[in-house]
Formats: C-alpha cells, sequence, structure tokens
C-alpha cells in the first residue's frame, strides 16, 4: 500500500482555543506521535483562506505567529511534520484555479456553510440593501483552495471536525471531476478521517459551538489564558437553576459541556457520567465542579501555554522564521510532484 500523508490546516485569525486545541492541535500532535517513520505529516496555516473574512489591517502577520507558536507548544515537531504558511506554496492557489475549471456550480452552491452566509448576508440586505456586494467570490470558492490544500500534497488522511466533513466530500468530487476531464488517474481521493473529539461549546452559550469568532471572551478559553482567567471564566459559565450536577446533554447542556471538557483533560479518560457521578455526596454540586474542571483544563495547559508565551517572544522570531522557511521548502517540493502531473494533464 502506498505511504500516508496526512494533511490538515487551521486559519491564523486568533488565539486558539480549547475548541481548537482538543478537536485539531491536540490530534495533530497525536498523529505525529504515533505515525510510522513512512507517513508524512503536513500541517498548513493556511493565511489564504483567512482573507475570505473582513478583519482589521495589520493583524495577519501577528495571528500567523501565534498559529505557529501554538502549532509549536502543542508539541509538532518541524523535524517530523512539515509545518508552513500556506501563501509559501504558490502550487495551492494554481492547482485552486485548475480545480475551479472543472469543478461544479450547483455542487458550491448546495455548500451548508455557503448556504448559511447567504442567508445571512440576505437578512442584513433587509436592512442595508446590499446583498451580492456583501457576499464574496472567494467565501463561495473556497472549498475549491481547501480541496487544492489536500490534493496538491496527494493527502491520504485528512483529519478534520464534524463540520468539515461537506468539504471533504467535495475534495473528494473534485478528483472524480478532475480525472474525468482529462482521463486518467492523476489525482488521488483522500480517505476521510474525522476528528473523534466532540465539539466544544460556547461558556457563555452551550447551543453554539466554541468559536474564534464569538466575541464575548468570556465564550472561549484560549492556549494564552492563565490559570486564573481559565478558572474565572469556567466559574461564570451559563449553566442553569438546578445546583446538584447530572450528565444531561440534551436537558442540561451547560453542565454537559463542563463534563465533557473535564473528561477530555481527565488523565484517567472518565466519561462525562462517571465524572458526575464521582461528585454525588459533595458539598456544593456545581462549585466543586467548577473548580475540578478549571483544575484538570490548568494540569494539561499550563506547560502548553508556557512554551506558547516562550516562542512568541522577541528572541524566538527568528527561531520561527526558520521553521516556516525550511516547512514552505518542503511543502513546495511536496506540491511539485503533484503540479508536474496535474501541469502536463491539463497541457500546460
Ligand atoms: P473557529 O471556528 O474557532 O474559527 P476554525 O474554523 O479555524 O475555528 O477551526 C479550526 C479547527 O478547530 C478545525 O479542525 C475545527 O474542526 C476545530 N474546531 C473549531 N472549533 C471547535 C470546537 N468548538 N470544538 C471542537 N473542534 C473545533
Ligand atoms: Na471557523
Amino acid at each position: 500500500t502506498a505511504p500516508k500523508v496526512i494533511f490538515s490546516g487551521i486559519q491564523p485569525t486568533g488565539v486558539p482555543h480549547l475548541g481548537n486545541y482538543l478537536g485539531a492541535l491536540k490530534q495533530w500532535k497525536r498523529m505525529q506521535d504515533e505515525a510510522d517513520p513512512g507517513t508524512t505529516l503536513l500541517f498548513s496555516i493556511v493565511d489564504l483562506h483567512a482573507l475570505t473574512m473582513p478583519r482589521r489591517m495589520g493583524t495577519l502577520a501577528q495571528g500567523k505567529r501565534e498559529m505557529l507558536a501554538a502549532l509549536l507548544a502543542v508539541g509538532l515537531d518541524p523535524q517530523r511534520s512539515i509545518i508552513f504558511y500556506q501563501s509559501t506554496v504558490p502550487a495551492h492557489s494554481e492547482l485552486q484555479w485548475i480545480l475551479s475549471c472543472t469543478a461544479s456550480m450547483g455542487y458550491l452552491s448546495r455548500m451548508t456553510q455557503w448556504k448559511d452566509k447567504m442567508a445571512l448576508a440576505t437578512n442584513a440586505s433587509l436592512q442595508d440593501d446590499g446583498t451580492t456586494k456583501r457576499l464574496k467570490h472567494g467565501l463561495f470558492s473556497y472549498p475549491i483552495l481547501q480541496a487544492a490544500d489536500i490534493l496538491v500534497h496527494r493527502a491520504t488522511h485528512v483529519p478534520v471536525g464534524d463540520d468539515q466533513r461537506q468539504h471533504l466530500e467535495f475534495a473528494r468530487e473534485c478528483v472524480t471531476n478532475f480525472n474525468h476531464a482529462y482521463g486518467g488517474s492523476y489525482l488521488v481521493a483522500p480517505q476521510t478521517m474525522v476528528s473523534p473529539a466532540k465539539r466544544v461549546m460556547s461558556l457563555r452559550d452551550p447551543t453554539k459551538k466554541m468559536s474564534k469568532s464569538d466575541l464575548d471572551p468570556f465564550s472561549t478559553i484560549t492556549l494564552a489564558d492563565e490559570a486564573y482567567k481559565v478558572q474565572k471564566k469556567i466559574t461564570t459559565a451559563l449553566t442553569d437553576s438546578d445546583p446538584t450536577v447530572s450528565y444531561d446533554p440534551a436537558g442540561r447542556p451547560g453542565v454537559a459541556n463542563l463534563l465533557e471538557l473535564w473528561s477530555h483533560f481527565d488523565p484517567h479518560k472518565r466519561t462525562p457520567a462517571v465524572l458526575a457521578a464521582g461528585l454525588v455526596g459533595v458539598q456544593n454540586h456545581l462549585g466543586t465542579l467548577k473548580a475540578r474542571v478549571g483544575q484538570a483544563v490548568e494540569a494539561e495547559m499550563q506547560e502548553i501555554r508556557e512554551r506558547y508565551l516562550e516562542f512568541l517572544a522577541p528572541g524566538k522570531a527568528g527561531y520561527l522564521d526558520e521553521v516556516v522557511q525550511e516547512g514552505g521548502r518542503k511543502a513546495r517540493e511536496s506540491a511539485e510532484e503533484t503540479m508536474k502531473i496535474v501541469r502536463e494533464a491539463v497541457e500546460l
């Protein structure tokens, strides 16, 4: 069988939070540690994707450095994993264009994230009359760039959250369309590999996922948050009026989110239900739960936070540059192998 190629990407759009950590970065580290020697691992900080969203000018370079520091802080090893900024490998954009010439408009229009954004813009336009002005083409076509990210490295395994399942299916569709149009098996379809981690929900609204785009700082815990901040955010997390603790995701989503968070960080890997049962008979159930969750998070995150801050210190800037220069060089090599095949197929 062909050697495994693992590829995943993350946007440099803010300090990563515990959802990003549990749903992506920690999984990447585990895959790196468990990979056999023949496996190639590529982790990209996808700065081109970050251009699809409005942002404050002057923040992207810092965001990229922060994400790079986070990847290194969680233990990704540049000797083992290829860590790079997407924009330093122009083949990603080149393949995107080539794929867009065989990709289906209809399929893209049916993507859930596009439909959600479109609905939002349409609602907003009721007030300001700007439907299509607000919607940018990049937001519509970014699944093609995402497909190119994966296919240009001939990725066999793509660990992504459950929310990205549809985009991975689209990447497979791009392979079928391209190979069919040019009559050969030039591109390789990835296997789907969805992260096993459960969605981490917002601490302020447990019906929404924890997200970098949430404006309320109390909704997320970031990799940079000091112990007292972590505890304060957990203490003020939205629960309900029942002062006892039980694991009931549908009926008590706030409490369930805290139990799930604890379970993710529990060194004994106890389930949320077992952790809830362990609190029976304890004074001040909810207060105790919140204290335990804070301790469990801090026990794992303290070292990561310290390393993260060290990597961001001015003295480490040169090292960070070296990491992405070397990563970019290796990623360009990897991409070039595919581009030779693709350019020949399309007669470029
Ligand atoms: P955000 O929504 O915070 O901007 P991204 O969309 O950049 O995060 O996602 C980066 C990675 O982190 C993806 O693999 C995604 O599946 C994962 N991820 C993001 N939010 C969560 C969450 N709340 N719980 C679990 N995983 C998450
Ligand atoms: Na997002």
